[in-house]
């Protein structure tokens, strides 16, 4: 076992998940995990979709033990990291989160993130980002993109340096701090703030304006002048920012 500023690490050419690997060094508490793989065989997505895991791109898992009931703290701090980091990485392009746990660049999905829970109190965050390639997420509709594509050139294990550290500055700041100066920024960096949205859950859609997130980094619309907490689902982008 390796060791990444603190995090135990563990590196795979080639597995299924690492969020699946993951779960199986979290036996004994308190611990801080990190598994990354060269190629997933069966890399996993939101919803039930799967993750096209091709060699080149980052993907690893983090686990250590956090309050459940705080689960969209560590949502929005994990897509926030990526962002920041992103956004060092290529200043002049346009890098947003997209709710709950996307990261854009210029617009398109560069990011996926899906956390689960481990045994325990341990949460399991996995991370997909594409570095050379923007493989297209079966049965929906998003455009990708890639750091490639956007003519960043780096590698997976340098941004996974570089997203520990932005990520523990981060969980600092929510243990020192709360949740309060990290929606700030997360709501900086949203797409489409106060545009007509839609949001599909499993069993229905609506539209509505977006307004933000709350306290527990739930989805905010407004309808028919009302606001409205939605706790899970997909949004799509009805108007654009610059329309
Ligand atoms: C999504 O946007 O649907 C989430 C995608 C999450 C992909 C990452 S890749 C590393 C980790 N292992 C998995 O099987 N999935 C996550």
């Amino acid at each position: 076992m390796a060791d990444i500023n603190g995090w135990d690490f563990y590196k795979y050419e080639e597995i299924g998940s690492t969020n699946d690997v993951i779960k199986l060094f979290c036996q004994t508490p308190n611990r801080k995990i990190v598994v990354q793989a060269i190629r997933q065989t069966a890399g996993r997505g939101r919803l039930g979709r799967s993750w096209v895991s091709e060699e080149g791109n980052l993907f690893f898992s983090m686990a250590f033990e956090f309050p459940l009931k705080d689960l969209g703290h560590l949502v929005t701090v994990s897509a926030l990291s990526l962002a920041q980091i992103l956004s060092r990485l290529a200043p002049q392009e346009k890098v947003s989160l997209k709710w709950p746990n996307d990261v854009l660049m210029n617009e398109a999905k560069i990011s996926g993130i899906l956390l689960e829970k481990g045994d325990g109190d341990y949460i399991i965050t996995g991370i997909g980002v594409n570095i050379v390639s923007a493989p297209e997420i079966p049965d929906i509709l998003y455009p990708t993109n890639s750091l490639r594509n956007a003519g960043i050139e780096t590698t997976a294990d340098t941004l996974l340096t570089q997203y520990l550290q932005q990520f523990d500055s981060n969980l600092q700041i929510l243990r020192q701090q709360g949740f309060v100066p990290l929606k700030k920024q997360w709501l900086n960096m949203a797409a489409n703030l106060n545009k007509q949205i839609l949001v599909r859950q499993l069993d229905k859609e609506e539209t509505g304006i977006f307004r933000g997130i709350d306290d527990n980094a739930n989805l905010i619309i407004e309808t028919a002048g009302e606001l409205k907490k939605i706790l899970a689902g997909d949004i799509f982008y009805i108007e654009k920012e610059d329309e």
